[in-house]
């Protein structure tokens, strides 16, 4: 599948979508607190997502059998929504959430803390976020896509930390995953040109230890091999003529 270009009227419907998932992770990140369950934030966002009049876009995506993946800890990411799964006071969860307005799917993730967690763990949210800024800055028309993955790998292995390499970011339009894949590692190529009206979904997956992952026999549940904790954010973006848009941020 070519990577579309998006004409004008599609950029205005892909800035509603998005800005709609803004709104719902900022709720999303409200509830969370030691006590509630994996669930209850599943629920909370398909309500919040279907009150909007949007399609929460990964319910059946695949057999994905909920609305948001909740992943905490050492879970990397499609983490399933549990009612039995309490959070705690010290985890850490990512939420990676995604809607479809009038066709057009919106993609987002961001990872929290429960309550007070340790300094490390907070580093590694927050390295995880600046990745990605990072590799955004050279989401730009002329450059090509690997100089965003080379960016985010750049960044990140200063630290030291293992860059999850089996899972990508991805094109993003009339559907969720469109070409191009975008790994968060260093490339041999420099892929394609990048173009105004290209909106990509830009996505580090951060391991504190190694890169390994590993699936649970839920066949969905993506871990870290060694168990150590992983941190996930992302966002929808589009390349324009200058400085590209987060179209997800709130
Ligand atoms: N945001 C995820 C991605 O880009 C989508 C998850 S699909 C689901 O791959 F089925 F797991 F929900
Ligand atoms: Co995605």
């Amino acid at each position: 599948m070519a990577v579309t270009i998006k004409s004008a009227r599609e950029i205005e419907l892909m800035r509603e979508s998005c800005r709609l998932l803004a709104k719902v992770h900022q709720e999303l990140e409200y509830a969370v607190k030691p006590g509630i369950t994996t669930l209850d934030i599943d629920r909370l966002g398909e309500k919040l997502i279907r009150d909007m009049g949007c399609i929460p876009n990964f319910k059946n995506y695949n057999g994905y059998p909920a609305s948001i993946c909740v992943s905490v800890n050492d879970e990397v990411v499609h983490g399933i929504p549990s009612d039995t799964r309490y959070l705690e006071e010290g985890d850490i969860v990512s939420f990676d959430a995604g809607l479809i307005y009038k066709g057009y799917h919106s993609d987002a993730a961001r990872t929290h803390a429960v309550g007070k967690i340790k300094p490390e763990a907070q580093k590694l949210i927050d390295v995880t976020k600046q990745s990605f800024f990072e590799g955004i800055k050279m989401a730009k028309a002329g450059n090509h896509l690997y100089d965003i993955s080379g960016a985010i790998d750049a960044y990140v292995s200063g630290f030291g930390y293992g860059i999850v390499r089996d899972l990508v970011g991805h094109g993003i339009g009339t559907h969720l995953h469109e070409d191009p894949q975008i790994p968060n590692f260093a490339q041999k190529k420099r892929g394609i040109r990048l173009e105004p009206g290209m909106t990509l979904a830009i996505e580090p997956m951060i391991n504190m230890g190694t890169a390994e992952v590993e699936w649970l026999d839920d066949d969905w549940t993506v871990v870290s091999r060694d168990g150590s904790l992983s941190a996930h954010y992302e966002n929808t973006v589009l390349i324009t003529d200058g400085e590209p848009e987060i179209l997800t941020l709130y």
